[in-house]
C-alpha cells in the first residue's frame, strides 16, 4: 500500500475545508488504511484527510504507545459541553514538522463519528483523544495549530519553514 505525502505549513491546500463522506465503500477502506500506514512511518498519533491532499472528512489516530490501537472517525463532529473546562497539552502536527507549542482547548465535548460501514458512533472522551481529535477535526475545517499562536510567532514559524 502506498505511503501518501503529507503536505506542510503553509501550503494552501491545507486551508481546504474538507467534505462529508457520503460512501462507504471499499475506496473508503483503502484510503484510511493508506492514511494509517503514513501516520505510523510519519510517527504521528492522528493524522486528517487534509493532510495527505484527501478533502473529506476523514480522521485516522492511535494514540497508544505501542503503537498497535488504530482508531478511525468518518465525519467526526463535537459539541462543547462545558466551555469552562480546559485543557492545556503540548500539541504537535505533522504538518508543521519540527514545532510543538501549548494549546489550551476544552476537554468536556460530546463527540460522534461515523466507522467504514457508516455506523454512527458516540463518546464523551477525556484526556489525549479530546485534544488530538479537536486537532484534527480543525484540519478537516482548513485550520492549523499556528492559527492559534500570535501573528508574530505564526510569522516566525511560516518564515523557517520557507528556508
Ligand atoms: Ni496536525
Amino acid at each position: 500500500m502506498p505511503r501518501l505525502k503529507v503536505l506542510t505549513f503553509p501550503d494552501p491546500r491545507l486551508r481546504k475545508v474538507a467534505v462529508p463522506v457520503t460512501k462507504f465503500d471499499k475506496s473508503l477502506e483503502i484510503v484510511t488504511s493508506n492514511m494509517l500506514e503514513t501516520m505510523y512511518a510519519e510517527e504521528g498519533i492522528g493524522l486528517a484527510a487534509t493532510q495527505v491532499d484527501i478533502h473529506e472528512r476523514i480522521i485516522v489516530m492511535d494514540l497508544s504507545e505501542e503503537r498497535n490501537d488504530p482508531k478511525i472517525f468518518i465525519n467526526p463532529e463535537f459539541k462543547i459541553l462545558n466551555d469552562k473546562s480546559l485543557l492545556s497539552f503540548t500539541e504537535g502536527c505533522l504538518s508543521v514538522p519540527g514545532i510543538t507549542e501549548e494549546i489550551t482547548r476544552p476537554d468536556n465535548i460530546h463527540l460522534v463519528w461515523q466507522d467504514l460501514k457508516g455506523e454512527k458512533h458516540e463518546a464523551e472522551p477525556s484526556g489525549l483523544l479530546t485534544v488530538c481529535i479537536q486537532h484534527e477535526i480543525d484540519h478537516l475545517e482548513g485550520k492549523l495549530m499556528v492559527d492559534y499562536l500570535s501573528p508574530l510567532k505564526r510569522d516566525r514559524i511560516r518564515k523557517k519553514a520557507s528556508k
